[in-house]
């Protein structure tokens, strides 16, 4: 039986830093505010260079295929995963595609929120076993940045959100390791708690002034109820991957949470009852980056010497939609 494994992975965020001082030279917020609720001391944009998550991608694809000592000639197909694409209309996969002159290769695009780089990973996870593929790059890129509010109106969904982008290998190996299961969630009814509505295909014109004066192609959030639904999913999830392998919080070496929240984070520790250090975070550096995030402290987890071989690993994410899922993994 073949077992689809990551092979390695590589990130890349923007040159240019948001602090939250910065912020609160923008609209009414504190570097105390946002430390206390969110955990983020600062993140990274785009800023004008007009940069989107294919150009992100590119960054983190190259940096990934030099660690790796690869050709991209050698990549065979490609999951992108992104809630910001280049274009609205097709994905970011093709822009992606051309611009780093990848073979003219099938690309699946994901627009799974948050949970995107989880659900990306569970799409590899498939056709590896089949042996339809044999080197799958799976992406998580966003560019937030640049539809957020900035103003006071915006300051509790703006002050989370940062740039960035993750890209990972997953390969087949007939050795008892890589992707254990993966387990994928969603519920629509919430999904006004968290979207961005305009532009809408619903709409003539799909979008107008009056949207515009409304504030409604910004990407609005209840953080309060998205709050109260990710402390709940987050555990759950988890529980659900290590019951399908008959483990329990025990036998976990490291979780790997979508970084939405700080709050979020220490409270799905508290709930597995598993000590702070097996909860990874780096959302003081990057802030929430939707898709990429999860890819993103999963290479600093690597790269800090957090996983070792054998260790038994859990990818979760919650977002937009809702979506929400888990990756168990046997590193
Ligand atoms: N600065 C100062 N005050 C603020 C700010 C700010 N940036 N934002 C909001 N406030 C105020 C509010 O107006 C409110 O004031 P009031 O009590 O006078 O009405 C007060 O602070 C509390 O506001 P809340 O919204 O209740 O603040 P909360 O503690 O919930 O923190 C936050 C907000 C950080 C957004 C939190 O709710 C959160 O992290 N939610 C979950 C985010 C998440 O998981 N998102 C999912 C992934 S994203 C995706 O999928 C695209």
């Amino acid at each position: 039986m073949i077992n689809a494994y990551i092979k390695n992975i590589s990130f890349y965020v923007p040159k240019k830093i948001v602090t939250n001082d910065d912020l609160s030279s923008m609209m009414d917020t504190s570097d105390e505010w946002i430390s206390t609720r969110t955990g983020i001391k600062k993140r990274h944009s785009v800023g004008d260079t007009n940069l989107g998550p294919a150009d992100l991608a590119v960054e983190a694809t190259e940096k990934l295929l030099k660690k790796l000592n690869i050709s991209k000639s050698e990549i065979d197909f490609v999951v992108f995963a992104t809630s910001t694409p280049d274009y609205a209309i097709p994905g970011a996969g093709t822009v992606f595609q051309h611009k780093m002159g990848l073979g003219k290769i099938g690309i699946l695009d994901i627009r799974q929120g948050c949970s995107g780089f989880v659900y990306a990973l569970s799409v590899a996870n498939q056709y590896i076993k089949a042996e339809t593929y044999k080197n799958i790059l799976v992406i998580g890129a966003e560019v937030q940045t640049t539809q957020l509010d900035y103003d006071d109106q915006g300051r509790g969904t703006a002050i989370i959100f940062g740039d960035g982008a993750a890209a990972c290998l997953v390969k087949g190996t007939t050795e008892n390791k890589g992707i254990l299961s993966t387990h994928l969630h969603s519920d629509g009814e919430f999904i006004d708690e968290l979207s961005t509505k305009y532009p809408s295909s619903k709409y003539k014109d799909i979008i107008n002034n009056k949207n515009i004066e409304d504030r409604e192609h910004h990407i609005y959030m209840n953080g309060r109820e998205v709050f109260k639904h990710a402390v709940k999913r987050f555990p759950e999830v988890i529980m659900e991957g290590l019951e399908h392998n008959n483990f329990n919080a025990d036998d976990l070496s490291l979780v790997i949470p979508h970084q939405a929240n700080y709050r979020i984070t220490q409270a799905v520790q508290k709930k597995l009852g598993v000590s702070e250090d097996k909860v990874f975070s780096n959302i003081h550096k990057y802030g929430n980056t939707t898709a990429a995030s999860v890819g993103i402290a999963l290479s600093e987890a690597l790269d800090e010497g957090k996983i070792e071989d054998n260790d038994i690993i859990i990818l979760a994410a919650f977002g937009a939609g809702f979506y929400w899922g888990s990756v168990v993994i046997r590193w």
